[in-house]
C-alpha cells in the first residue's frame, strides 16, 4: 500500500499521517485519504516554491505607494525616483532620517526588501 509514493515521502511521515488520521477518527477508505493528503502536501510544496520569488512591484503598491506615490513621484513621502537599490535597502534596513522610517521596516523580510529596492531603482 502506498508503494508508489514511498520514494517521494519518507515512510515515517506516512506513518505519522496515518496515525493522525486514526486520532481524528476519520472513517472511510484510508488509502484514498492518504493519497489525498499526499497530494495536498505536494501542492503545498509547489506553491511555497512559487511564492519564494518576491514581487517587488506588488510590495511597493501595498506598502510604499500610499506615501511615495504609485510611480515614485512622491506624495506625503519624498519622491523615490532615481534612488539606487542600495539606498532604498539601507533605509528599509536601518531607517531613514525621520518618521516613519526612524527604524527599519521590520514587517518586511530580507527577500522582500531586496525585491522592493530593485523595483524602486527601476522607477523613472
Ligand atoms: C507612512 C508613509 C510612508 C510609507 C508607508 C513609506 N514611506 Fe518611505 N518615507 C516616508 C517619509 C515621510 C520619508 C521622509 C523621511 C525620511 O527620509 O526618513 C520617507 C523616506 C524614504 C526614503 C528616503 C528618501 C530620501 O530622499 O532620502 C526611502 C528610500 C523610502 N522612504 C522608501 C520607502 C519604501 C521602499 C517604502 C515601502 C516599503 C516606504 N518608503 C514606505 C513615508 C513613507
Amino acid at each position: 500500500m502506498c508503494q508508489d509514493f514511498s520514494a517521494l515521502i519518507p515512510r515515517s511521515m506516512l506513518l505519522t499521517m496515518s496515525g493522525k488520521l486514526r486520532n481524528f477518527n476519520i472513517q472511510g477508505d484510508s488509502n484514498s485519504m492518504k493519497r489525498f493528503i499526499i497530494a495536498l502536501f505536494v501542492v503545498g510544496l509547489m506553491s511555497s516554491m512559487a511564492l519564494a520569488a518576491e514581487d517587488g512591484a506588488a510590495i511597493y503598491k501595498a506598502k510604499c505607494a500610499m506615501c511615495h506615490g504609485p510611480d515614485g513621484a512622491g506624495k506625503s513621502g519624498p519622491a523615490l525616483k532615481g534612488q539606487s537599490a542600495a539606498a532604498v535597502t539601507a533605509v528599509l534596513n536601518n531607517g531613514g532620517k525621520k518618521a516613519p522610517h526612524t527604524k527599519g521596516m521590520a514587517a518586511l523580510t530580507a527577500d522582500q526588501i531586496k525585491a522592493v529596492s530593485d523595483y524602486v531603482a527601476t522607477l523613472k
